[in-house]
C-alpha cells in the first residue's frame, strides 16, 4: 500500500443505490488513487466486489474499529444504520468524511447537503471550515434543484410548487417489484378480454377495477394498488397538513443553497407508477417579469446536465417522460411557459432518474470532491 494513500470504506454497496452508485463509479474509473475497503451487515470475512484494483475481504460495517482508521465513509445502507453507527464513530475519534445517502444526518447542523452542480461553493467552504458530515438531498428536492439551479443562481424564484409524480424506486426496490407485480395481475385479469376483439374500452375497465378492488394485487408495500392508479401520500405526517416529503421541499432547498431568507417550496408529492424517475410539475413565482428566452437561456446554461425541452408535442413526447429519461443523467425541463395568473408566474415540467441524480450522482461527486481536498 502507497503511503499516505487515503483509505476509503463504502458500506451498503449491494442495495439500490449502493449498486447504482458502484455501476456508476465502474463506469468513471472512480476506484483509482486511494485503497477501497468494503464493509457487509452480514458477510464480513466475504469477497468484496469486483472494481478493478486489490481490496481486502469485506470487514464488519458494525466494527467501529474499523470504521475509525477510514479517511472517507460512503454509506448506501440506510439511515438505520446512520443512527446507530455515525454517534459510536464520532464517540470513539472516528474522524473520517462521512458521505451518506440517507436522509438521517440531512438536517443536522453539523451536516452539509451536496449537491454539487447546484452548492459546490458551499461544500468547499464547509470542507475549508473542517465539516465532515455530507449527505445527498431528498430525491424530489435534488432534481427539482437540477432542473432550476439557474434560475436560482440569478436570484429569480421568489417561491415554488411543486406538484410530484414519483416514481415507485424512491420507496424502495421492494416498491418497484410490487409495482410490475401490480401490472402482471391487471394484464392478466384482462387478458381474455385484451385477447377477444369484440371487447369494448368499458368491459375492460370492468375487469382491471375489480383486480384493482380486489384481495389478489399485492400491496404489502405501498398499502394501495400504484398500478393504473396513484397514491397521493409519501412518506409519515408532517405539520401542518403536509407529509414530511412535502416538508423537506422547502427545508432541504433552503439548506442545500444556504439561503439567507427562506425560499418557499411546497405542493402536493405523489406516487405513481413510473420505475425510477421522478417528475414534478412547477409553478414558479418570480422575483421580477423576465422574458421567456431569457428565462431559457439562463435555465440551459446552469449546468451540462439540465436541457430545456421545447414547449411543443413532438419534443415533450419524445425527450420529457420517465420512459425517455431513466437510466440518464439528463434532467430536462419543458412545458415552460408564463402563466395566465400573471406574468411573474411562469410553469414547467422536469423529469430525471432518482435513483441517479435523485440519489447515487451527489454522493459519488461527493466523494470525488472529498478525495482532490487536501
Ligand atoms: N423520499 C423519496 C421518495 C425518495 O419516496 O420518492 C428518496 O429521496
Amino acid at each position: 500500500m502507497a503511503k499516505n494513500t487515503k483509505r476509503v470504506g463504502f458500506i451498503g454497496w449491494r442495495g439500490m443505490v449502493g449498486s447504482v452508485l458502484m455501476d456508476r463509479m465502474r463506469a468513471e474509473g472512480d476506484f483509482s488513487g486511494y485503497d477501497p475497503v468494503f464493509f457487509s451487515t452480514s458477510d464480513a470475512g466475504g469477497a468484496p466486489p469486483s472494481v478493478g484494483v486489490d481490496a481486502p475481504p469485506l470487514k464488519d460495517a458494525f466494527s467501529v474499529d474499523d470504521l475509525k482508521t477510514l479517511d472517507i465513509i460512503v454509506s448506501c445502507q440506510g439511515g438505520d444504520y446512520t443512527n446507530e453507527i455515525h454517534p459510536k464513530l464520532r464517540a470513539a475519534g472516528g474522524n473520517g468524511i462521512w458521505i451518506d445517502a440517507a436522509s438521517a444526518l440531512r438536517m443536522k447542523e453539523s451536516c452539509i447537503i451536496v449537491l454539487d452542480p447546484v452548492n459546490r461553493d458551499v461544500i468547499e467552504r464547509g470542507l475549508r471550515s473542517g465539516v465532515k458530515d455530507f449527505a445527498g438531498g431528498n430525491c424530489t428536492v435534488s432534481l427539482m434543484l437540477m432542473a432550476l439551479s439557474g434560475l436560482f443562481k440569478h436570484n429569480l424564484v421568489e417561491w415554488i410548487s411543486s406538484m410530484t409524480y414519483q416514481a415507485a424506486s424512491g420507496a424502495g426496490a421492494k416498491n418497484m417489484i410490487e409495482l410490475a407485480k401490480q401490472m402482471e395481475r391487471i394484464t392478466m385479469s384482462a387478458a381474455p378480454l385484451l385477447a377477444d376483439p369484440a371487447s369494448g374500452a368499458l368491459d375492460i375497465d370492468r375487469a382491471v377495477t375489480a383486480e384493482l378492488r380486489g384481495d389478489s394485487i399485492p400491496t404489502t408495500n405501498f398499502g394501495a394498488p400504484l398500478a393504473a392508479s396513484l397514491i397521493p401520500w409519501i412518506d409519515k405526517p408532517s405539520d401542518n397538513g403536509q407529509t414530511r416529503e412535502e416538508w423537506k421541499g422547502a427545508a432541504e432547498t433552503n439548506k442545500i443553497l444556504n439561503t439567507t431568507k427562506t425560499i418557499p417550496v411546497d405542493g402536493i408529492c405523489v406516487r405513481v407508477g413510473a420505475m425510477r424517475c421522478h417528475s414534478q410539475g412547477l409553478t414558479i413565482k418570480m422575483t421580477k417579469d423576465a422574458p421567456i428566452n431569457e428565462i431559457v437561456d439562463i435555465i440551459k446554461s446552469a449546468h451540462e446536465w439540465v436541457t430545456v425541452v421545447p414547449n411543443d408535442k413532438e419534443s415533450t413526447l419524445k425527450n420529457l417522460t420517465p420512459a425517455a429519461v431513466g437510466g440518464t443523467l439528463n434532467v430536462p425541463i419543458g412545458r415552460l411557459h408564463k402563466m395566465n395568473i400573471g406574468p411573474e408566474y411562469l410553469t414547467a415540467f422536469t423529469v430525471g432518474d432518482q435513483l441517479l441524480w435523485g440519489a447515487a450522482e451527489p454522493v459519488r461527486r461527493m466523494l470525488k470532491i472529498a478525495l482532490e481536498y487536501r
